[in-house]
């Protein structure tokens, strides 16, 4: 098990769902992390939990906010040594002929956008000391065609552009950068569907291929077999020490929906 030894993690979408998850466990394994969510954070932590965490309020689509939460990360732990993005929102399943603007432009910004301008915001730093680990929280959306609406699909295949992109630029320069794909897994993230962007005839498209991939309870309502915490240890993996000549990899984590 990695211990991050008072590594400084920067992890974005920290008060719900896979960010949490991640930063409960980043706590538990010594790290100091600085949290970022425009949502407040009202998790109990326990006392030797609060005194390495810090949380910073900000919706990180907003002008210069990326790299003002690395100033403020730089000012109450020094340093960034591992970033997380996993601030992420779903779309309502538009399709090309169906999405819009509004949509479109709201998941481009904050599942590709952002990720893109937090690494450029501590990359200097990252640099500087030869030594970083980026997670990037993409999606089976990340490879499939099959599995979201054309923005969220689209969103995540970017970002994993841009993932590899970072990982091949930097890898002289002790720097890496990795993704997770994970499957369905239960968190608030549907409660960042528009209901006035939900279209029924994508959502019915997606919906036999999720049916594939998660477990049914008595009734036959549909269950996710992926828990946050399956995603939250290999995000931690990647950025730990242990994985320190992995860099470039994109990791499903959806119990092998990823083969079809
Ligand atoms: N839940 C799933 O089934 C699933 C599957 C694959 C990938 N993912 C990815 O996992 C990541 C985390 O999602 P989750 O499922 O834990 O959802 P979640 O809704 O539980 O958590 C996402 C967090 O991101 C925050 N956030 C959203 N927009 C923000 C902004 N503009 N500025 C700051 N914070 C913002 C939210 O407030 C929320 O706390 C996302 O990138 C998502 O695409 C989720």
């Amino acid at each position: 098990m990695s211990s991050f030894n008072q590594k400084v993690c920067f992890i974005t979408g920290c008060s719900s769902g896979i960010g949490l998850a991640t930063t409960q466990l980043l706590l538990n394994r010594t790290a100091k992390v600085f949290g970022v969510d425009f949502s407040e954070f009202k998790h109990e932590l326990t006392e030797s939990q609060s005194s390495s965490f810090k949380f910073h309020q900000a919706d990180l689509t907003k002008e210069n906010a990326c790299e003002d939460a690395v100033a403020a990360c730089q000012s109450a732990f020094g340093k960034v040594d591992v970033l997380i993005n996993c601030a992420g929102i779903i779309d309502g399943w538009g399709s090309a002929d169906t999405v819009k603007d509004n949509e479109l432009e709201r998941v481009m910004a904050i599942n590709l956008t952002v990720p893109i301008k937090m690494m450029r915001a501590v990359l200097p730093g990252m640099k500087e000391r030869k030594s970083g680990a980026i997670v990037n929280v993409g999606s089976k959306a990340a490879t499939s065609g099959a599995s979201s609406g054309i923005a969220y699909t689209a969103s995540k295949h970017g970002l994993i552009g841009a993932t590899k992109n970072v990982a091949w630029r930097f890898h002289n320069d002790g720097i890496r950068c990795n993704a997770v794909l994970p499957g369905g897994v239960s968190t608030n993230i549907h409660n960042s569907v528009q209901q006035d962007c939900f279209d029924p005839a994508g959502f019915n498209t997606f919906f036999p291929i999720v049916q594939l991939h998660v477990s049914k309870d008595a009734d036959g309502n549909p269950i996710p077999v992926v828990g946050s915490d399956h995603v939250a240890k290999t995000i931690a993996f990647l950025a730990s020490d242990e994985a320190n000549m992995v860099s470039g990899a994109m990791i499903p984590v959806d119990n092998a929906w990823s083969v079809i």
